[in-house]
């Protein structure tokens, strides 16, 4: 039976059972999401007062919002980011349309890699999977696209993901230069920290409906590696969570064609801890399937990873060693499958 499991994706389970997780879900009490959330307002910032007003008063208020909002929850709603809804709705339509297609078709891109289509992979025995399937790709730079993991179906797939990633990189660009600006850094020093053109992944979530939401995760409580991850969260069900010292687990809301963005490690690690990485988590639904699609913006991982100089200081002490950018992914990525959230290595 468990040789048998390791070989289906959750939505094949999810439907072999009518939607009840069989035990490498099922997570550990510590950990299962509870039903109490906490009340609290995410933040939401209109890129376009951040990055186009005439007004530099209204800039400015935006401005100190976001700086905000990055020290405290490391994470905002986006508004105002000039996206058009068309392009939102398409994204989402082809990531159903992907996910609704047999079995035998999306496992034409299923690897043992993390890129291609797949759920978690199984590193080691007794290990506690979440409930999702996902299709992760590289989108940038354009010339190490694996274009053969690139869906044929559905047949505007390609298309639509090229437009989104084309049409979302000059966006994080500006977001990534805004952050430098408020630290009172270099605008690009962010963006400069980037391989080239910068290195971006999207992943596409696909979350199967689960009868016990109590018992398992859609992903469990983690932070992210990135400097910035950019998310578009499904548009009718609620799932993102995120964990606030001193507050709690509050629910992220739906604010129709908003983007979610938050820091990862890496900025945490870059700003000395003036942009926070937040924990997060999705839980399941036990009516509906959900979808979400979030990109991933890393630095480079050939660099070495650590606090910008210029934000070390009387008053402001180094809080995070030197590591290796790519040492730093990877034995992120061992113990994310070994559960229990990790702790920035801090001095
Ligand atoms: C993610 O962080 O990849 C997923 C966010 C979401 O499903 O809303
Ligand atoms: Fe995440």
């Amino acid at each position: 039976m468990e040789d048998k499991m390791a070989n289906m994706r959750v939505q094949e389970l999810s439907e072999n059972t009518n939607g009840f997780p069989s035990e490498c879900f099922i997570q550990k009490e510590s950990d299962r999401p509870g039903s109490n959330l906490a009340i609290s307002t995410i933040p939401v910032i209109d890129l376009g007062n951040l990055l186009n007003s005439n007004d530099p008063e209204v800039k400015a208020e935006e401005e100190l919002k976001l700086k905000s909002a990055l020290n405290t929850w490391g994470l905002f709603q986006a508004v105002g980011h000039g996206i058009p809804n068309r392009l939102l709705d398409e994204i989402q339509d082809i990531s159903k349309s992907f996910f609704h297609q047999p079995m035998e078709e999306k496992m034409k891109y299923f690897t043992t890699e993390l890129e291609g289509y797949g759920n978690d992979k199984i590193a080691f025995e007794g290990q506690i999977l979440d409930w999702m399937d996902r299709l992760y790709l590289q989108v940038e730079p354009e010339n190490e696209r694996k274009t053969r993991l690139w869906p044929e179906g559905p047949t505007s797939f390609k298309e639509t993901l090229n437009e989104y990633s084309t049409q979302l990189k000059p966006k994080v660009d500006h977001v990534l230069k805004a952050i430098a600006r408020l630290l009172g850094l270099e605008e690009c020093y962010f963006t400069d920290q980037r391989k080239d053109n910068g290195t971006a992944f999207v992943r596409f979530n696909y979350f199967p409906r689960c009868s016990r939401p109590d018992l398992v995760t859609g992903i469990k409580p983690h932070t992210d590696v990135t400097e910035i991850t950019v998310i578009f969260p499904d548009q009718n069900v609620e799932g993102l969570q995120i964990y606030r010292d001193k507050v709690g687990w509050v629910k992220v809301p739906i604010l129709p064609y908003a983007f979610i963005i938050n820091c990862g490690d890496q900025m945490e690690i870059m700003s000395n801890g003036q942009c926070k990485s937040p924990v997060h988590r999705v839980v399941t639904n036990s009516e509906k399937e959900r979808f979400s699609l979030a990109m991933f913006v890393y630095a480079d991982f050939d660099k070495d990873l650590e606090p910008a100089n210029n934000l070390i200081g009387e008053g402001r002490p180094r809080l995070y060693k030197t590591v290796n950018g790519l040492e730093y992914f990877e034995s992120f990525v061992k113990d994310y499958y070994k559960g229990g959230v990790r702790t920035l290595d801090s001095m």
